[in-house]
Parts: C-alpha cells; sequence; structure tokens
C-alpha cells in the first residue's frame, strides 16, 4: 500500500466536521481518522484540519476541504525540514513559498522562514504571479513542506441569494458537500425531494447534471426559478419521488419532515427504499436513525455524519445501495 504523501487543509465551521470528513473521504478515497461526535468534545474543533491521503486530487469543487499539497520534505524542527529539501535538490522556476502555523494562519517569524526555504531550491522566486506554489507549515510537532496541488473554488459562496427561499432548504454548502458523497464531474444525481432545487443547483455548477423530483407544484417551479437564476440547467419533474423511473449515480435524499405521525414511516421508508434501488450510491440527511433500513435494504453505510444547528440534530448518511 502506498504512503500518504498529500495533506489536505479541512475547514469547516461548528457542527459540520463530521461532514467534513466525509466529503475528504468521498475526495480522496481515503479514510480519515474519526474523532468524538461534535457536541462530545471537550473543545469543539471549530478551526481547520489537516488530513492524509495517497492521492492527490483537485479539490476545486470542495465545501469543506480547502487544499490538497504534495508533501516535499518534513523534519522534527525546521532546520531538519530545510535540510530535507536542501538533500532533493528541488528545481523549480516562478516558485513562492509561504509559511504557516496552521491553514490560514501566518507564523510570527515568517519572512525568515520563507526565505530559509527558498534558498534550499534551484530556481528564481516569483512572489506575485507564481507557477508552484510551496507551504511550509508546523503541525503536531514537525515541520511539512509541501507543493500546492488544488485549492477550493468556494463555489457555494453566495448561491445563498436566490429569487426564492425556503424555510427548510438546505445550506449551499451542505448540499454541495452531499452532492460530493456521491457524485463526480459527468454524472447523473437525483433529488427526489428537491424542494427549492439546492443540491440541484450545487449539482449543475459542478459540472454533474441533476434531475429533481418535488411533490408540491409551486414548491417545483421556485426550485426551477432558482436553478435558471444562478444560470444552471436541471430536469424538474412535478411528482412523487417514489415514483421516479431511471438509473442515476446517485441520490440527494433531505427527508421532508413535519409530515402527519402516521404517514411518516411509510412515506419515507418508500423515498429511501426508492432512492437505493435508482442510484448507485444515497446521501440522505434524515432527523431519524435509519440504521435499520439501510440493513434490512442490504445496502453498505460508508459514513455518518452528524449536525448540530442549536437544538437541531441531524444525521447525514452516506450509503452504497446493494445494486450498485
Ligand atoms: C426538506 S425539504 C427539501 C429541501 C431542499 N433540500 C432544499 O434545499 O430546498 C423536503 C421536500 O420534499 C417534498 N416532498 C415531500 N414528500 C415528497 C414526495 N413523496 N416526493 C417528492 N417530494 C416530496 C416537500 O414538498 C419538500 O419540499
Amino acid at each position: 500500500m502506498s504512503e500518504r504523501r498529500y495533506f489536505y487543509h479541512v475547514v469547516s465551521p461548528p457542527g459540520h466536521d463530521e461532514l467534513a470528513r466525509l466529503e475528504f473521504e468521498a475526495l480522496t478515497g481515503d479514510r480519515a481518522p474519526q474523532h468524538p461526535p461534535w457536541d462530545e468534545r471537550e473543545n469543539p474543533s471549530d478551526h481547520p484540519r489537516l488530513l492524509w491521503a495517497r492521492a492527490g486530487v483537485d479539490v476545486g469543487r470542495s465545501a469543506y476541504v480547502a487544499e490538497c499539497c504534495r508533501l516535499l520534505a518534513r523534519g522534527a524542527t525546521l532546520e531538519e525540514m530545510l535540510a530535507a529539501s536542501e538533500k532533493l535538490g528541488l528545481r523549480m522556476e516562478r516558485f513562492h513559498v509561504q509559511a504557516r502555523k496552521r491553514f490560514g494562519t501566518k507564523v510570527s517569524s515568517s519572512r525568515q522562514i520563507e526565505v530559509a526555504v527558498a534558498d534550499t531550491i534551484w530556481g528564481s522566486p516569483d512572489l506575485s504571479r507564481p507557477a508552484i506554489e510551496l507551504i511550509a507549515q508546523a503541525h503536531e510537532g514537525e515541520w511539512l513542506l509541501g507543493e500546492l496541488v488544488s485549492r477550493t473554488s468556494n463555489g457555494w459562496l453566495g448561491h445563498e441569494q436566490r429569487p426564492h427561499q425556503y424555510s427548510s432548504a438546505l445550506p449551499p454548502r451542505i448540499a454541495r458537500a452531499m452532492v460530493n458523497l456521491v457524485a463526480a464531474p459527468g454524472d447523473r444525481i437525483i433529488d427526489p425531494c428537491c424542494g427549492s432545487g439546492t443540491a440541484l443547483v450545487e449539482a449543475g455548477f459542478m459540472g454533474i447534471e441533476p434531475f429533481g423530483w418535488e411533490i408540491n407544484r409551486s414548491v417545483a417551479e421556485q426550485a426551477a426559478a432558482n436553478v435558471c437564476h444562478h444560470g444552471q440547467a436541471a430536469w424538474i419533474v412535478v411528482g412523487d419521488g417514489r415514483t421516479a423511473k431511471g438509473r442515476w449515480d446517485g441520490a440527494v435524499l433531505d427527508l421532508p419532515y413535519g409530515i402527519s405521525a402516521e404517514r411518516v414511516d411509510e412515506v419515507l421508508r418508500g423515498l429511501v427504499e426508492h432512492a437505493l434501488k435508482i442510484a448507485k450510491l444515497v446521501a440522505v440527511v434524515t432527523v431519524d436513525e435509519l440504521d435499520d433500513l439501510f440493513a434490512e435494504q442490504g445496502a453498505e453505510i460508508l459514513g455518518i455524519a452528524t449536525m448540530v444547528k442549536h437544538n437541531l440534530r441531524r444525521k447525514v448518511y452516506w450509503v452504497r445501495a446493494a445494486t450498485a
């Protein structure tokens, strides 16, 4: 098995870090270390984290994975890291070194460190329009030197602005991460309960073809207007998501809540079961525990993220259908 030589900066606000971890896993294909559930931590981690993976991937479309860097050199001290870099005999033109304590935080003596790193490299730096970006940073008692592979474009920013707001809409950032759990550019996804179309918009921006079902006609029309507002295109059907016919790479299912108690089991069950029949990968956001339902359906749970906001605790299930 190859070594984990790519480090990623994952940035997530309080309550989102488990979903961020799942998005990292979906993008890189590597597992990330588990943390205690978010609301049981002594120091809720609202700060960026560094995770390692075997593959270096483009994180341009990511909701939470801010950067991917390829490890060049490391050392227990700054001097050891500089010696390791020197030993590589790196030749680079138009490079730029940035020193920081962790993502987003400069070190106090950053200028000296940047110059010291640059002195280990053959070639000329370019501070204004670099072709190569190098990151020198302290992390858990060692120094790392990495070359930037990709950076997120924070593509979800500004997507809250749309003609139609919807009280039960997902925040665009969460919708984007859920789409990334089940699809990649070029894929087709279905949102069987698309509401105001948040996931459809995010998918469209990422080059993923979106299909939405929505039982309420006026809400479906609002979804269409929101999608058009963002210059995207989506297929939107007014109808019951349990009747969607076709086959999709992924499904994003934001389960309705607030429907009458006696119908809850039947409708929600039907929506989940149907999504598992028509899509290979499914991301479900729900206030319910669905572990037993997935087990019954022979689906494999790839990850679960708990999201906590005020008193609302919701789960995102990331699942591979038995028919995948
Ligand atoms: C939680 S909201 C989805 C919100 C959506 N993710 C957004 O960001 O706007 C659930 C939606 O499912 C719709 N719905 C409920 N039962 C449905 C069904 N059987 N088929 C399709 N849509 C359904 C509701 O009208 C509601 O708009």
